[in-house]
């Protein structure tokens, strides 16, 4: 009970009666003292607070202005709607049936050498961890600005210098890592989560729906419609083994899959609850936050005339362009910077809290000294990859910065080597008492198609995209 993500202080007396489950969203513990989400509401809202994060509002719309628009939208919609539903329903399950994090999990239902598969994942989630810190400083620094009211600008070259210039200073992104990680590690460490949960409620829908405010403002600028058709019209054409990839590894990230995570909440489920339903709206909060934030970045992006492949800047190149066009666009800019941070927070403390949990259970650490542990390591390996931006941005491996190198090997290559040992494990060696999670629900018809999608074609679509674009 000591790593429960994104809730609390449990109490090992409490019962796990059907109606502690149903009524409340603050966990209770179950008979062996582990503690689970009170409701399915309140699980549903930690990990869909892991899911949106930044990798829905900064790294979804600069890689669909990378790979051409519609097309790279319907494969990521496909790859959700398939594997990434399959994997989200696989790794719950895993966590249901072991009530383990992880890597005990994985050595409990497959053997020693599962173990192995669990360790990676938990190494992923902390190189994850540490280039997600670089973009989490990112938005601390530029709600900072906004809060000092000079963040708005109509000119987007002049956005655009400032962000590269701002990116490229070593102290200045090291600090703001550094305030990132320090808050999240605050998190983890002080047991806050309650706090975090409950504020997820509302910071949650805030966000979305603010966003859907931005849209109405992006979508009625001059020439925005070019972006909407861009952004929604599919051509084909565009469509390489690298889209196929970077789509693949996008639904991956956009709902926190292959890194250990959803094993983790999904131990603390209550044994009645109902994991299909719960893995259909995690996925779909994560895509529909996706598809917002497409629409509220690119259809700017073609109206201030920036590049669509501008890259990791876009979001923050064109949200302060969109913000001074906009009514009280200073206190727009500083709720939209705060709501960012906060869901990148959120997500930060997902990948924190496996790592944590892995030194805690595996080697009986302490929570504090395990705590401090991360995160000293999160910002070695973090800084480096912070500086590829400026002063080391010279430095490549495999003709990739240092950030760039984290990202395509966590992303692309660990993630789904993660989800694909997750479709063996669930779809094949367990699957007798896999299947039971579904049994006597209404999602009892999916399990064939479940089975089908775990052993055929995930393991098709991750060797075949991985094949085409090696
Ligand atoms: N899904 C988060 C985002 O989009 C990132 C994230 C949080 C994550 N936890 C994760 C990605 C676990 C992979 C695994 O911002």
């Amino acid at each position: 009970m000591s790593h429960l993500p994104i809730s609390p202080s449990a109490t090992p007396t409490a019962t796990n009666s059907p109606d502690a489950s149903l009524s409340s969203t603050s966990p209770v513990s179950n008979d062996v003292g582990r503690a689970t989400w009170g409701s399915r509401l309140g699980f549903v809202l930690a990990a869909a607070g892991s899911a949106v994060g930044l990798g829905a509002v900064w790294k979804f719309p600069y890689v669909v202005g990378q790979h051409g628009g519609g097309a790279f939208l319907v494969v990521y919609l496909g790859c959700v709607l398939t594997l990434g539903v399959a994997l989200l329903l696989a790794e719950m399950t895993i966590g249901r049936l072991t009530g383990k994090s992880a890597t005990t999990a994985m050595r409990e239902l497959g053997g020693r050498g599962w173990a192995w598969v669990g360790r990676i994942a938990t190494f992923n989630a902390f190189a994850i961890l540490s280039f997600y810190v670089v973009v989490g400083g990112w938005t601390v620094a530029y709600l900072l600005r906004a809060l000092k009211g000079s963040v708005l600008a109509p000119d987007t070259s002049r956005l655009e210098a400032e962000f590269v210039a701002f990116i490229a200073d070593p102290w200045a992104s090291l600090a703001n890592m550094g305030a990132f990680l320090g808050l999240a590690a605050l998190i983890v460490a002080a047991g806050v989560q309650k706090g975090i949960e409950r504020a997820g409620k509302w910071l949650m829908p805030a966000l979305f729906l603010l966003m859907l405010a931005v849209i109405v403002r992006a979508l009625t600028l001059p020439g925005a419609m070019e972006g909407v058709i861009w952004f929604l019209k599919p051509d084909f054409s565009m469509i390489s083994g690298k889209t196929l990839l970077e789509a693949l590894g996008l639904a991956f990230f956009s709902l926190s899959l292959g890194a250990g995570m959803i094993v983790v909440y999904g131990s603390y489920l209550p044994k009645d609850a109902k994991l299909a339903g719960s893995a259909v709206w995690v996925a779909t909060l994560a895509t529909l936050a996706c598809f917002l934030a497409g629409l509220m970045i690119l259809p700017a992006v073609f109206a201030f005339g920036v590049a669509p492949n501008a890259g990791p800047g876009l979001t923050f190149i064109t949200m302060p362009a969109i913000f001074a066009q906009m009514p009280f666009g200073h206190l727009v800019a500083v709720a939209f910077f705060l709501l960012l941070l906060f869901a990148a927070l959120t997500s930060a403390v997902s990948l924190f809290e496996p790592v944590t949990a892995f030194l805690i259970d595996e080697y009986q650490w302490r929570r504090g000294p395990a705590v401090i542990a991360v995160l000293l390591a999160t910002f070695a390996l973090g800084a480096p990859a912070a500086l590829s931006f400026g002063i080391w941005s010279d430095v490549k491996l495999f003709g990739r910065t240092i950030f760039d190198l984290m990202d395509f090997v966590t992303i692309h290559m660990l993630m789904p080597a993660g989800g694909l040992c997750v479709a063996i494990l669930v779809g094949a060696r367990v699957w007798p008492q896999a299947r039971t999670v579904l049994e006597g629900t209404r999602a009892q018809w999916f399990l064939p198609v479940w089975r089908l999608l775990l052993l055929v074609l995930t393991p098709l679509a991750i060797l075949g995209i991985w094949y085409q674009s090696f």
